[in-house]
């Protein structure tokens, strides 16, 4: 008997639903060539279902999805509903309740003409950056006070906890080491400015006096925007704040080609893991087939390991990268000449051809 995994699928709104259809045929194929079985459940959760509904993600659903092995999501954002509703009803609500601690984002250029830095290789872009996933300013704490009138207060806090800290830098320590490559962690924060920072430079101290294999590295958030375009060489893994990380990993995708290839998994490990694109839901080129779904290809190859399914990750990483490198799929823009569902077959054609790593 083949193992089976499930997979809870909320494709969300925009192209999200275009981009997460040729993730599960990635997905479909791959399972059928490494021998493995995947069950995927659907659920309706976005901007349709809340303006036919006024449902945002019930507890009922919710509780379902959490107990799959895995969840992949597509994106959500809609114009027209009130900013930050569905982002946090749907995307930070499984965040926090599933207390998915990490938000793991690798950054890997696959062909050097994806770069839009002058004289960067592939070999010089091949870091992640770990983000700590349910503390600062994400935590909700804020509050108007006078909202409306010229004296109005608006407040959010910043929280950090030495346990939230604490074991988002250990995940990392132990990440620098099992990827084995240059062995060094860099901490990003802002302690200069934003002194409760303080709590991530001790912390990193600390912890890292246990892993004395691993090089230490501590750059402020402004200088670490420059350096990582300056110098992305620099970078094996990198462990950051909510907020920053947020920031800084979408200017590393750029690096390594644009949101159109950029993968992001929130993991706790142990529980079920969400992953999904980087980017989000595009309304504009929605239902067009123009959409690019290479980084939903990607959160499949992400899930993937995370599912212990290794070689079917990297048999998918393999594909992309042998379809990015040939150039058979020239950009990855909507441009490309490609629509969705082409490049999902593209991808499709290079699985049967990559053998696994
Ligand atoms: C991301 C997104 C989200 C975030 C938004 C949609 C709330 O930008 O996953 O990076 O800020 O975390
Ligand atoms: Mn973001």
């Amino acid at each position: 008997m083949s193992k089976t995994h499930t997979v809870a699928v909320i494709a969300g709104d925009g192209i999200g639903p275009e981009v997460v259809r040729e993730g599960l045929r990635v997905l479909e194929r791959v399972a059928a060539i490494e021998g493995f079985a995947v069950k995927p459940t659907h659920y309706p959760f976005g901007a349709e279902h809340y303006l036919a509904t006024r449902e945002i993600f019930p507890d009922r659903a919710f509780e379902e999805v959490r107990r799959h092995d895995a969840i992949l999501l597509g994106a959500i954002g809609d114009p027209r509903i009130e900013v930050g509703l569905l982002e946090f009803g749907i995307i930070a609500k499984m965040r926090f309740e599933l207390d998915l601690y990490v938000n793991l984002r690798p950054v890997r250029l696959y062909a050097e003409h994806l770069c839009p830095l002058k004289d960067i290789l592939p070999r010089d872009v091949d870091f992640v950056v770990v983000r700590e996933n349910t503390e600062d300013a994400y935590a909700g704490m804020r509050g108007f006070f006078k909202k409306g009138t010229p004296d109005e207060v608006a407040t959010q806090e910043i929280i950090f906890t030495r346990k939230g800290v604490e074991r988002v830098i250990r995940y990392a320590f132990e990440l620098a080491r099992r990827r084995d490559k240059r062995k060094k962690l860099t901490l990003i924060d802002k302690a200069n400015a934003v002194r409760a920072m303080d709590l991530w430079t001790r912390t990193f101290a600390e912890v890292g006096a246990e892993y004395p294999d691993i090089a230490r590295d501590h750059q402020y958030i402004d200088a670490a925007c420059m350096y990582v375009v300056r110098n992305p060489r620099d970078y094996d893994t990198v462990v950051t704040s909510n907020m920053f990380g947020d920031i800084f990993t979408d200017l590393s995708a750029m690096i390594q080609g644009g949101l159109g290839v950029a993968a992001s998994g929130n993991i706790h490990p142990g529980r079920a893991g969400l992953f999904e694109p980087i980017h989000g839901s595009a309304p504009k080129y929605t239902g067009r087939n123009v959409a690019n779904p290479i980084a939903t290809v990607m959160a499949v190859s992400m899930m993937l390991d995370y599912l212990g399914e290794t070689s079917a990750s990297a048999r998918v990483e393999q594909a992309v990268e042998r379809l990015l490198v040939s150039k058979r799929l020239p950009s990855l823009g909507t441009d490309s000449g490609f629509g969705t569902t082409q490049i999902g077959d593209l991808v499709i054609e290079e699985l049967a051809a990559a053998p696994a790593r």
